[in-house]
């Protein structure tokens, strides 16, 4: 790739990056198409985000990626948000159109796009999500709006109150939302007639990736299990999952489809989603040798 005074700058802003993937999949994806554009990643800390934003403008930055802790506080800073960043109150993508900051949120649409490519409809679906932070809020904002029921079970019920109290008052949510505490007796009640199960807990990476957030016997051939731990790639909750002969989709799969949605936005151009999960699985693999 040949950087030049007209290469565009795409990025990420967060804290810490220096283990996102991000880089690779974008790289990989503006090389396939011939952009020159290139796309590093900066280390934000949460007290230099408005100088960080007024940069991206001076600097003319295309593009960025916003990831933990900035993608609600980031908001205040921009000129504009899409639709589903004005619902959802969060950001990690931002165009820069002529100084103009818009920002967008492509983690919902991400996760939904993953379900459909691997032929499941969220639509009309009791979907039950594990955990109520940060990955949980992105995803159960935006699957709130094509769910019949949405349950939402963690270890601090609190918290998931919280959530669903917010999913509730989305004006869009047509779902049910209930929350619960994530314990065995809750988890077995709400899994047994559910059609999709989310894991947007950390429990399944490093240094917890014996754990599961549920009993194994819970899963089942017809239960889609959803996991947005992406290392390891196959959690120990995917392989038993695997096991039992259900549907599983990996938390890669949603970071891939959720950075070709960003892709998308700073191209105009189709991103190619073979590519950027070959970056991706390569990557990782890499990181894992050492
Ligand atoms: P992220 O941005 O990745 O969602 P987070 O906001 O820190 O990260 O959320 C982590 C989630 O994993 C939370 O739902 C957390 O539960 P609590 O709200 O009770 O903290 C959940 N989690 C982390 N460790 C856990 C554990 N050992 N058992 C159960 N849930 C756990």
């Amino acid at each position: 790739m040949k950087i030049s005074g007209k290469t565009k700058v795409c990025g990420l802003i967060g804290d810490p990056v220096e283990h996102s993937l991000s880089p690779c999949i974008q790289n990989a994806a503006f090389r396939h198409c011939g952009l020159d554009f290139v796309y590093v990643a900066f280390r934000v800390k949460k007290e230099e985000l408005e100088e960080a934003i007024c940069g991206v403008r001076s600097l003319g930055i295309h593009g960025l990626n916003v990831t933990t802790p900035h993608k609600i506080n980031v908001i205040p800073y921009l000129d504009g948000l899409d639709d589903t960043a004005k619902k959802t109150g969060s950001v990690n993508t931002i165009m820069n159109k002529n100084k103009k900051l818009i920002g967008y949120t492509t983690d919902g649409l991400g996760a939904i796009q993953a379900l459909r490519y691997r032929g499941v409809d969220p639509s009309e679906k009791k979907i039950v999500i594990l955990g109520a932070g940060g990955a949980s809020r992105s995803v159960s904002l935006v699957l709130a709006m094509h769910a019949a029921e949405i349950v939402i079970l963690n270890r601090t019920v609190t918290k998931a109150e919280k959530l669903a109290e917010e999913l509730r008052l989305y004006h869009e949510t047509n779902a049910s939302v209930k929350a619960k505490e994530l314990n065995k007796q809750n988890a077995r009640q709400e899994i047994k007639d559910a059609d999709i199960l989310i894991n947007a807990t950390s429990l399944g990476m490093p240094p917890q990736e014996n754990v599961m957030p549920v009993d194994s016997s819970l899963l089942r051939s017809d239960l889609v299990v959803f996991e947005l731990v992406y290392e390891p790639c196959e959690t120990k909750l995917l392989l038993e999952a695997r096991k039992k002969g259900a549907v599983t989709i990996d938390g890669l799969t949603m970071l891939v489809f959720q950075g070709a949605v960003s892709f998308e936005i700073w191209t105009g151009k189709k991103a190619s989603l073979e590519v950027m999960m070959k970056a991706a699985v390569d990557e990782l693999a890499s990181k894992i040798k050492g």
